[in-house]
């Protein structure tokens, strides 16, 4: 979470009431009003922690306690029997589970976008439009949401841990990278495996290999460890065989793509370019949850003619940064600490965030830029930023300062010509100078009324590659997890000045979010306030003018959704216009839609499909989708949604409005969550085309990249080898 500044107070108030019986212990108690969300993080943590008051001395096999000594010494590591004890430790309480679960079903109700689709055994498996020529790349298992939830309440829990676990797991399955419930009481610890593996194709077969090995002495790799890790074949993890593992761990966990191939390129090891190149370890080597025991075993292959051998490496546990260090010391500050404490100060921040985001952009898809530090993050693009990155050292450099040995360079087929904070230029060298690659990482980009060096350099960096006698260009858009709708849009117009850059959307209009949308529509707001259900923050499709009323969400129209009938907004796009666009005379660009490609690892989420999907699916680009499974196509882009907002956002907009439902609808209305948890989920639904009828996110013909590249034992290391690849088709 990006919470820890305000969470570290909450935390830090909340400790002063320690003593206070958890029973009694309402989120209430919490009183937050002295913490002013807008606070940068610097002041917030400048404050000294206040020491909880001594309470009686924690028995020595509390496993909270243990895991709090733990945690004090320098580079901490926690024993794998305690975190589990001290997950493990809280009771199962059914009144908890009975708010979390009318609160979750309260907002997935009324507001997810993909409710009824998610149920729908067709589309999940893309067999109502496969491509022509191809089969589906989607494979996920129908999910009803609202049955499975209604089934949770009946339910017997061995604790709270396997409750929780069970709907962050439910949420997950449903393979859409927006949406997900996660508990912060069971966030607070990282595991890590010293080995990253990945799953190149050599000789046309497909195998999983070391990627990158840490073999420092915190690994605690065993003596019979062979010497040289890294490209050992890894043929079993746990005694399956390890191609396998790694699928069924990816399958339940990464929740990142409907398509397999992109939840297995998640879980493995991938190098990929945000401000310099780094290893990205993937989710199978870096995990949030618990894993099944305390170490894992892999029978490695190191050279044909060596023997196998099985290790038993033990998972390296440490604190996470939702860690409240020195504040709980036992189960029981554990649980008012971790787990309930800072349930009104998610709200508090979320809501904030999300109002000023509405304000700015009218948009969040992926990571809204909001200035300083307030964001709001898919939650698949958050998963896969908190795994971190393991920096490539540079390689030793000669006294005339050229690297002494090439083969640890990253890039070593082409120049950087430029970067910003989002794109790295680069162009090839040797026989293929008329060839360049612009690097998008992400779409996190400041606002440009206020802050445009991310918007005006996107564009001179082109133009510096254009002069450069730059022919063709490859958009290398690897582990990109999303930005501001705004960028999007605006790179769209920088390539394509004569078209729309915009995508279409609706958002789901029950006859609640009809009755939220009148009272917000009609109201007039103060500063920074603002409503997502405010129909005059969307431009109408069918006028191209902004909605007036609440018209957009009243007068909306009936479609079918995974068999059932269910009312729509109207058509409509989020505002959009940059001083500098169009570029004219000398500034213009000159690729046309042949003389460019894309390529990803099907990584490419949120704000980075309006990108790519725009370039393939309107004008033809090309697409490249690298890795995967051998003999599968692979998606180039997931999780295109529409916009996130999270349950807090949504409840403190009906609060704001003082929206009272009446009716059936009363009980229904979404409410805060009892516990420090967050669901978010998906708004809207956009659409590849303005007359498209299924949602992008449901539109498995578009998925599959034209041209599907194995991997290899190089390209992995040295991503300029598939450009190269790419460079010689055009
Ligand atoms: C939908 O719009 C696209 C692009 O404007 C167009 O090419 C296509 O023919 C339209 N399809 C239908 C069914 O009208």
């Amino acid at each position: 979470m990006k919470l820890t500044s305000i969470l570290t107070v909450a935390a830090a108030l909340c400790a002063l009431t320690v003593n206070a019986a958890p029973e009694t212990h309402s989120t209430k108690d919490i009183h937050l009003s002295s913490t002013d969300p807008s606070t940068p993080s610097v002041n917030a943590k400048a404050k000294v922690k206040p020491k909880p008051k001594p309470t009686k001395p924690s028995k020595a096999n509390d496993p909270c306690a243990i895991i709090a000594k733990q945690a004090k010494s320098p580079g901490a590591s926690l024993s794998y029997s305690a975190v589990k004890g001290c997950y493990e430790a809280h009771k199962f309480r059914k009144d908890i589970a009975d708010k979390v679960l009318t609160s979750v079903e309260n907002v997935l109700g009324n507001f997810y976008a993909f409710v009824d689709q998610a149920r729908d055994p067709y589309l999940n498996n893309g067999r109502d439009s496969p491509k022509p020529g191809s089969s589906s790349v989607f494979k996920t298992p129908p999910v009803d949401l609202m049955k499975e939830l209604a089934k949770m309440r009946t339910t017997k829990y061995k604790n709270d841990y396997e409750f929780q676990m069970a709907l962050t797991f439910l949420t997950l399955s449903v393979n859409d990278g927006h949406l997900t419930y996660r508990d912060s009481c069971y966030d607070t610890v990282s595991f890590g495996q010293p080995l990253i593996l990945y799953a190149p194709v050599v000789n046309n077969k497909q195998s999983v290999r070391v990627f990158y090995a840490d073999t420092s002495k915190e690994a605690k790799l065993p003596a019979n460890t062979p010497k040289d890790l890294v490209d050992c074949a890894v043929t079993d993890i746990d005694g399956v065989p390890a191609l396998e593992a790694i699928q069924t761990f990816t399958d339940k966990y990464s929740a990142l793509s409907k398509d397999p191939g992109v939840r297995l390129n998640d879980a493995l090891g991938s190098v990929s370019w945000n401000e310099n190149w780094g290893i990205y370890p993937g989710g199978f080597a870096r995990r949030w949850a618990l894993p099944a025991k305390a170490t894992m075993d892999y029978t490695l292959q190191c050279g044909a003619s060596k023997k196998p051998v099985t290790i038993t490496v033990p998972w390296r546990i440490t604190p996470s940064d939702s860690f409240e260090h020195s504040i709980f010391d036992d189960t029981k500050s554990y649980w008012e600490v971790q787990c309930i404490a800072n349930a009104n100060a998610h709200s508090v921040f979320n809501n904030k965030a999300q109002r000023n985001n509405i304000n700015n952009k009218g948009a969040v898809n992926g990571v809204a830029a909001l200035g300083g530090d307030k964001e709001e993050v898919a939650p698949a693009t958050e998963a896969f930023r908190r795994r971190g990155k393991i920096e490539i050292a540079a390689p030793p450099r000669r006294s005339n300062g050229k690297p002494a040995d090439d083969s640890s360079e990253v890039i070593t087929r082409a120049k950087q010509v430029f970067s910003t904070g989002t794109t790295a230029y680069y162009q090839l060298t040797g026989s293929n100078k008329d060839k360049c690659v612009a690097v998008i990482s992400n779409e996190y980009a400041g606002d440009f009324r206020f802050q445009n060096e991310d918007y005006v350099n996107f564009f001179k960096g082109l133009q510096m590659l254009r002069d450069r006698g730059c022919k063709k260009l490859i958009l290398d858009m690897t582990n990109n997890g999303g930005g501001s709708v705004d960028f999007a849009y605006f790179v769209n117009k920088v390539f394509f000045p004569e078209e729309d850059a915009f995508f279409v959307q609706d958002l789901p209009s029950s006859t609640m979010v009809q009755e939220v949308a009148k009272i917000a529509s009609a109201k007039k707001y103060k500063g920074d306030d603002g409503s997502a259900f405010d129909a005059r923050r969307y431009v109408s499709l069918a006028t191209k003018r902004s909605f007036k009323d609440a018209t957009m969400f009243t007068k909306g129209t009936i479609a079918k959704r995974g068999g059932k009938t269910v009312s729509l907004s109207q058509r409509n796009y989020h505002e959009h216009s940059w001083p500098f666009l169009p570029l004219k005379g000398k500034n213009a660009l000159t690729w046309k839609p042949k003389d460019m490609a894309i390529v990803t690892n099907g990584y490419c989420g949120s704000a980075c499909t309006m990108i790519a999907t725009r370039f393939n699916i309107v004008h033809g680009v090309k697409t490249y989708a690298v890795g995967g499974i051998q003999h599968r196509d692979l998606s180039y882009f997931t999780f295109p949604g529409g916009f996130v907002l999270n349950n807090a956002a949504i409840v403190s907009d009906l609060d704001a409005l003082k929206f009272k439902p009446r009716g059936k609808d009363a009980a229904r209305r979404p409410v805060n969550l009892p516990i420090a948890a967050d669901t978010r989920l998906t708004v809207g639904e956009i659409y590849a085309f303005a007359n498209s009828t299924v949602p992008l996110e449901y539109d498995a013909q578009y998925f599959a990249a034209t041209v599907h590249l194995d991997q290899d034992l190089v390209s992995a290391r040295h991503p300029d080898q598939t450009w190269l690849k790419i460079a010689k088709d055009f």
